[in-house]
């Protein structure tokens, strides 16, 4: 196989692999000399009740990847869904993870890192040979729960995991149609609030604001929007609009110009990186929303809504 097609298909390998949803840990422990290592990881696995056995995989080319081979103990913390920062600087090579975090040594000696989800103490059980990696089998020692939400990884980025309500029954429903079910507006508020629910928690989840995310759902780097234009298409106030686009400009979300007492904002790559789980959850839910629902329909629907929103455009 050329070589190009040879990196095309470990890249298409990995991307299919990606659609597999995991959660995320911190694997930590002491190298040789004593000095404290760790690496996010996604390869965590459970193993075996009896005797209690979890799996991970680590990579024999990472840095800290023969020391982990090596260790006779390591700690797992499943990281909870506002960890995604952390998860980071423990993905990163060659850098001081451990400075500015809060470390306990456990009972074996290994720094634990505080407010994970779930932490397991671990004994290196077995290494085994895993082509480029080492997979590492580990007898829990003991282990720690604390009642947070996890982190979750798919499609190469951080999402958190929102139940699947299952669809309601016809048990579920209110016994017989009620005057208010001719009502648009109550249609209309009912299919919002049940689409927006889980959008919505992921969006808090991820640390950014309901205006916020409408902010930055509505940029893209290639055009600008000016202040009127984005206040509709946001909920938020026009007067509030200039506060939170430099607020984000700061963080490089987004990008702010202004002209005399006009201002415009578009997207950065940055932003549109933050946003790009809960799009893609967006898309998700309006295909489960549309299920059922011809090209044809979804296409009268739209155009309806369209017309509902320029007929209230006061
Ligand atoms: C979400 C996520 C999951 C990862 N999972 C693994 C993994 O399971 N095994 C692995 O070897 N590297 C994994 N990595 C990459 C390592 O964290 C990265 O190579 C890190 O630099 C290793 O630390 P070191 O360079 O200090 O050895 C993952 C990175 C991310 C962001």
């Amino acid at each position: 196989m050329a070589h190009d097609d040879k990196a095309a298909q470990a890249r298409a390998l990995r991307d299919a692999l990606s659609a597999f949803a995991t959660g995320v840990t911190i694997i930590t422990t002491r190298g040789a000399d004593g000095e404290p290592l760790g690496m996010t990881a996604s390869s965590f696995n459970s193993v075996s009740m009896d005797p209690p056995l979890i799996l991970w995989s680590v990579t024999k080319t990472a840095w800290s990847g023969p020391a982990f081979r090596d260790a006779p103990h390591f700690a797992v913390h499943v990281l909870a869904s506002d960890q995604s920062g952390l998860s980071n600087t423990f993905a990163r090579p060659g850098e001081d993870k451990f400075s500015g975090v809060d470390t306990a040594d456990n009972a074996n000696g290994v720094p634990t890192l505080p407010d994970a989800a779930a932490r397991f103490d671990c004994r290196n059980w077995a290494v085994y040979e895993g082509g480029d990696h080492w997979i590492i089998v580990g007898e829990v020692l003991h282990f720690e729960r604390q009642k947070r939400e996890g982190l979750v990884f798919c499609n190469g980025g951080y999402a958190t995991a929102n139940p699947i309500r299952p669809p309601s029954t016809a048990a579920d429903e209110p016994s017989g149609e009620s005057d208010v079910d001719n009502m648009l507006f109550y249609q209309l508020s009912r299919s919002y609030r049940q689409m927006a629910q889980q959008v919505h928690a992921a969006v808090i989840e991820c640390g950014l604001t309901l205006p916020e995310w409408r902010i930055l759902a509505s940029l893209d780097p290639s055009s600008s929007r000016d202040l009127p234009d984005l206040a509709a298409r946001t909920f938020v106030e026009p007067h509030a609009l200039p506060d939170m686009l430099q607020s984000l400009a700061a963080d490089d979300l987004c990008s702010v110009a202004v002209d005399g007492d006009r201002m415009t904002a578009s997207g950065t790559e940055k932003g549109a990186a933050r946003v790009a789980h809960l799009l893609s959850m967006s898309t998700a839910l309006e295909k489960t929303a549309l299920a059922g629902t011809s090209d044809a329909e979804r296409d009268i629907l739209y155009t309806q809504l369209k017309r509902i929103i320029a007929n209230t455009n006061t």
